[in-house]
């Protein structure tokens, strides 16, 4: 095993009601709330206002920034950011899935340094402090709402991209199941595709740590188990709240203690291929995720192995990735590009931009001629 630091400072509220508490709890930071949220399902659903209720229980001055798109943008920050100062907002209350929520700590950390939310994004200028966020999660998938992670896209540069930092964990984060309730199918297999691959991102790193491999195996069962049941019965609460805590815990550092490192590579080619066509996140990783493997299967043989073992019983390389991918279909989730009617006249754009755009943080690195042959498999 690695050595490794495990720190995770999200106070995480989870389940029936949960947000009944969020008025006080904000109370704790200030009164002046940017209220950050997408294009509406929280208004739709009722979520919106449940929240604006409880921060005016506590007579909190609520400021808006709405209109956050999925695979969101940096304008939406600088303009919410820009609001955020000039009303010298005490914290941010984000409702919503990952972009909401990605947004807001980005945001967050501009108002706070008064800088640049893309100098921020690729780490040219290092904020030494932020503004407190409290998360309400609507959507199952990303992780974000106990991670410091956040992913935004720039239009000007051609990039979608991450950035990490200690410093953008939410102070809390309230996740009542029943707010999912209300996610689409489409949405809500995502969620469940997003959920496998980080905790397959953590289990094709490097190192030898036995229990965090247990973990990823107990989360990809989970989801494997939860996620068509959930589909079928979308208001069950228990499947909700099962897959909504393998989503948290697929990424907030428990499957990846005491490894060296991850490998992101198949969220690069995601990435790019959701910049390009503004496909949803978990879309692009179901098919990302196959040809990832078939590139590797020669190369990392053992570990597919070991992985195909414990979830499919077989110790097969090829069985695995045949039984992931049909996993895969039986959500309703694409496994090749022309699934999402991208056919090979996009074969060169989608080559270009991978090439373009490479990100570290991967334990088998993508050689150029990788990044094309996996292209190639993703057709
Ligand atoms: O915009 P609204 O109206 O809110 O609608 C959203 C959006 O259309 C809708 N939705 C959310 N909650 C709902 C709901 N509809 C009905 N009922 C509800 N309760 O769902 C759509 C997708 O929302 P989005 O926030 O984009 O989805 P998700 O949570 O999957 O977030 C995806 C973003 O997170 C990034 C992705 O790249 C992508 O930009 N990621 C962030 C990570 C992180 N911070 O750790 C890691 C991930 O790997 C990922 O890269
Ligand atoms: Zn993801």
């Amino acid at each position: 095993m690695e050595n490794f630091t495990a720190y995770n400072p999200t106070q995480l509220h989870f389940g029936k009601n949960v947000a009944d508490t969020l008025g006080e709890t904000a109370l704790a930071y200030g009164k002046k709330v940017l209220l950050m949220y997408g294009k509406g399902s929280v208004q739709r659903n009722g979520i919106y206002d449940k929240i604006v209720k409880q921060l005016k229980s506590v007579h909190a001055e609520i400021i808006e920034y709405n209109g956050i798109k999925p695979n969101p943008l940096v304008d939406d920050v600088s303009e919410a950011a820009q609001i955020g100062k000039l009303n010298n907002i005490d914290l941010i209350v984000a409702v919503g899935g990952g972009s909401v929520i990605d947004s807001a700590k980005i945001t967050a950390l501009a108002i706070a340094n008064n800088t640049d939310p893309w100098a921020i994004m690729k780490y040219k200028f290092k904020p030494k402090t932020t503004i407190p966020l409290i998360a309400v999660l609507t959507l199952a998938a990303t992780g974000t709402e106990m991670n410091g992670a956040a992913v935004l896209q720039n239009h000007e540069t051609g990039e979608k991209i991450g950035y990490v930092s200690s410093l953008n964990y939410p102070k809390h984060s309230f996740l009542d199941p029943e707010f999912t309730f209300s996610v689409p199918k489409n949405y809500t297999a995502y969620g469940v595709v997003d959920l496998i691959a980080h905790s397959l991102e953590a289990y094709f790193g490097e190192g030898d740590a036995s229990l965090s491999d247990r973990f990823v195996e107990a989360i990809v069962k989970e989801a494997m188990e939860y996620g068509p049941l959930v589909l079928k019965e979308p208001e069950n609460y228990d499947y909700r709240a099962n897959i909504m805590w393998a989503a948290t815990t697929a990424l907030n550092g428990l499957t990846s203690y005491g490894r060296k490192n991850g490998d992101w590579g198949v969220h690069d080619i995601g990435h790019n291929i959701s910049y390009l066509y503004d496909t949803a996140h978990g879309a692009t990783l179901s098919i990302a995720y196959i040809a990832w493997l078939k590139l590797q299967k020669d190369r990392i043989p053992a570990r597919i192995k070991k992985l195909g073992n414990q979830l499919f019983g077989t110790n097969s390389v090829d069985e695995t990735i045949v039984n992931l991918e049909t996993f895969f279909k039986s959500i309703d989730c694409p496994v090749r590009l022309s699934d999402i009617k991208i056919g090979k006249e996009k074969q060169e754009e989608i080559t270009q931009q991978m090439l373009k755009n490479q990100i570290d943080g991967m334990a088998h690195k993508l050689s150029d001629d990788d990044r094309k042959q996996i292209v190639e498999l993703m057709m």
